[in-house]
C-alpha cells in the first residue's frame, strides 16, 4: 500500500521544487553525495549492483550512473511524482537505470532484479519510526550480495532536544532566506510552512511514522549492529547531518 497522496512527497509541487533545488533547501546536499560517492571503491568499468532506498528524483543515482559505467542503479521510491522524475533524469542511461514503486516499510527487496553490492539512502529514512527504522537495517542486510555495503546519508539527532530545536530552527531560517532570495522556488513555501509547524511549533509532539523521526547516530549505529552489520561508523558529520556507512 502506498503512502496517502496528501504525504508531503506525494505532491507534485512539493517533488519538482525539491527536484530543482535540493542543493538550496538541505545546506550539505552535495556534501553528502559526494562523501557516499568516496566510500564507492569501484573501477570505472566494474560491474555492481546499487540500490538507492528512497531516492526520490534520482539525482544520487544519475552521480553513479556517470561515475560509474559498469553500475547498474535502482531507485526505490514510495512516490510516483519523485519516481517520474527519476524516470525521466535517468532515461538516458537506459538499461542501467530501474525503478521500484514501494515503501521501504513493505516488500520493495522481492522487486529487485540482482541482489545488490551497495544500498544507498539520503534523506528519507529518518521518515520511519524507531521498530521500522529497524526492520528496514534487517531487510538491507538481509538484501545484501555477500561483502555488500550500506550508506545512509540522513539526519541525525543531537541528544539534546535543545540543540535539535536550535539546529530546526536554524534549518528553518535558511529556507526561508533562500526563498526569499530566489535560490528556492516560491512553490517550496507550503511545503517549508508545514515543515516549521510540525517540527518547530509542534516540536514536543510526539512522532509517528512520515514524520521527521529524529534519532542520534549512537542509537542507530547499535539498530545496524543488531541487524547483522559490522563496522559501522560515520565517516562524515556536521550538525543535523552525517553519513553512515555498514558493511
Ligand atoms: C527529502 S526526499 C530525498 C530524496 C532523495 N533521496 C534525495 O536525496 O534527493 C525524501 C524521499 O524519501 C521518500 N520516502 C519517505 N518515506 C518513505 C517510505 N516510507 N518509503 C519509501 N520512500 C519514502 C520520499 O518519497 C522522498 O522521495
Amino acid at each position: 500500500m502506498s503512502q496517502s497522496s496528501t504525504y508531503r512527497w506525494n505532491t507534485s509541487g512539493a517533488t519538482e521544487a525539491y527536484d530543482v533545488a535540493a542543493p538550496a533547501i538541505h545546506p550539505y546536499y552535495e556534501k553528502v553525495q559526494d562523501e557516499i560517492l568516496d566510500l564507492l571503491s569501484f573501477g570505472a568499468e566494474e560491474a555492481f549492483e546499487l540500490v538507492d532506498i528512497g531516492g526520490g528524483s534520482g539525482r544520487l543515482a544519475e552521480r553513479v550512473l556517470e561515475q560509474f559505467a559498469g553500475a547498474r542503479v535502482t531507485v526505490v521510491d514510495q512516490s510516483e511524482p519523485f519516481l517520474a522524475l527519476a524516470e525521466r533524469r535517468l532515461a538516458r542511461f537506459a538499461p542501467r537505470a530501474a525503478f521500484v514503486q514501494s515503501r521501504l516499510q513493505d516488500e520493495w527487496k522481492e522487486k529487485l532484479q540482482a541482489a545488490p553490492n551497495v544500498i544507498v539512502s539520503t534523506s528519507a529514512i529518518h521518515h520511519l519510526e524507531p521498530a521500522e527504522k529497524r526492520a528496514l537495517y534487517a531487510k538491507c542486510h538481509a538484501a545484501l550480495a555477500p561483502g555488500g555495503m550500506f550508506i545512509n546519508g540522513d539526519e541525525y539527532r543531537p541528544e539534546s532536544d535543545a540543540e535539535l530545536r536550535a539546529l530546526l530552527e536554524e534549518w528553518s531560517v535558511h529556507m526561508s532566506d533562500a526563498i526569499a532570495a530566489g535560490g528556492i522556488p516560491e512553490s517550496f513555501r507550503a511545503t517549508l510552512d508545514f515543515w516549521k509547524d510540525r517540527n518547530i511549533n509542534r516540536f514536543s509532539e510526539p512522532k509517528k511514522s512520515g514524520d521527521d523521526c529524529h534519532e542520534t547516530l549512537p542509537t542507530q549505529i547499535g539498530y545496524l549492529q543488531d541487524a547483522g552489520f559490522k563496522n559501522v561508523r560515520a565517516t562524515w558529520a556536521e550538525k543535523l547531518w552525517a553519513v553512515v556507512v555498514a558493511k
